[in-house]
């Protein structure tokens, strides 16, 4: 079957080459038993870009970003590169990426896996069968905000962060929500600081005008700090929420963590559909580059295999795959395996390697 699905594999840095490589295990295994072959091509981005270019980002890879169906980006970060100019740090690379391909609807799953329920730091009962989807913004905000940077304000040095959001980058972001919400339980939290903020106002009042689109979503308002809160209370009140890029980020790793693990976690970054329906996408997991660990085989590689899933189900329209491998991970979970981080008594522990073979092992089997 002729290869004409381009992945960009971009594995980055810490343990994103060691949990990409399980991908590429599991990519081999569908081209094998599913004859499913993807047009494969590998690139730096990260501190590992910096080494070799002196920037987190090469040109050449950015357009290699842009012309395949998807990318695939392990991780990026770490202590070596903490003193390298600001937009020259890895994360630099990551949100060049995320703005030039103009991903802005990131979603990030948090489900909590049976099997996983007593590996959450919250109550068994409050996190069992969780399965909520956080819908952040991603090209604009305090990220990308002008002006940003030192100034001297009043004889003193002064820092300057901006939020800022144009009618339009909320809108896309909120109907993109809406549109996942009437997919699963309809119901929509918008969340905001509309009791401080002036972007958390104008975010009320958008959510609220395009509510009327979508008459069988029910919209609830909620401000960020009760939002987090809750997550930690009841994070099952919860089905889709939205909101902006500072706040995403942080109240993604909140729900991340009611799951048990960071390390369980993908994530997909959508950009709009063209005339043909192709979106740019960019799917990776949801924790970090975890120096302290890399090279060690003690990664948990599920969250990039499941962000792999995400991409056939999103980018490649083969949700029955994506089913596959996401039903794979929870066995292999079931019958015991763990990785470091998400350890518990009476568990058997395997490295990264082998975690990703288990999976494979799996897949033989469900799809025998
Ligand atoms: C994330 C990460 C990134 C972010 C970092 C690595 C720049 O925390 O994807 O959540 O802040 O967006
Ligand atoms: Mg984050």
């Amino acid at each position: 079957m002729a290869a004409n699905k381009k992945l960009l594999m971009l594995p980055g840095d810490g343990i994103g080459p060691e949990v990409m490589a399980e991908v590429n295990r599991v990519i081999g295994w569908m081209d094998k038993r599913r004859h499913v072959s993807f047009d494969v091509q590998e690139d730096l981005v990260g501190g590992a870009a910096y080494e070799v270019h002196k920037s987190s980002l090469a040109d050449e890879t950015l357009e290699k970003a842009m012309a395949v169906d998807a990318v695939m980006l392990g991780a990026v970060g770490g202590p070596q590169w903490d003193n390298v100019a600001r937009d020259a740090r890895p994360e630099a690379g990551l949100l060049k990426l995320r703005k030039e391909m103009d991903l802005f609807a990131n979603l990030r799953p948090a489900t909590c896996m049976p099997a996983l329920a007593e590996a959450s730091s919250l109550k068994e009962d409050v996190v069992s069968g969780l399965d909520i989807m956080i819908v952040r913004e991603l090209t604009a905000g305090t990220y990308f905000g002008e002006p940003k940077g030192k100034d001297t304000y009043k004889g003193q040095e002064r820092v300057i962060d901006t939020t800022s959001y144009t009618h339009d980058e909320i809108e896309r972001v909120v109907r993109a929500a809406f549109e996942l919400a009437q997919k699963r339980s309809k119901k929509l939290h918008s969340v905001e600081k509309a009791n401080v903020m002036e972007v958390g106002v104008f975010w009320r009042q958008i959510a609220t005008e395009v509510a009327a689109d979508y008459p069988d979503v029910e919209l609830h308002h909620m401000y960020a700090d009760n939002c987090a809160m809750q997550l930690v209370r009841w994070p099952k009140q919860f089905d889709v929420i939205v909101t902006d890029n500072l706040f995403g980020d942080i109240l993604s790793d909140c729900a991340a963590m009611c799951t048990g693990s960071l390390g369980m976690l993908p994530s997909a970054s959508l950009g709009a559909a063209d005339e043909s329906g192709r979106r740019r996408a960019m799917y990776e997991p949801v924790h970090g580059s975890a120096p302290d660990i890399a090279g060690e085989q003690k990664a948990n590689p599920l969250a990039t295999i499941l962000s792999y899933a995400m991409c056939l189900r999103y980018s490649f329209d083969m949700g029955d795959d994506a089913d596959l491998i996401e039903k794979a991970c929870a066995n292999v979970l079931d019958a015991g395996f763990r990785t470091g981080d998400i350890m518990t008594e009476g568990a058997t522990l395997v490295s990264t390697e082998d975690m990703g073979q288990k999976v494979c092992d799996e897949l033989d089997k469900l799809a025998a």
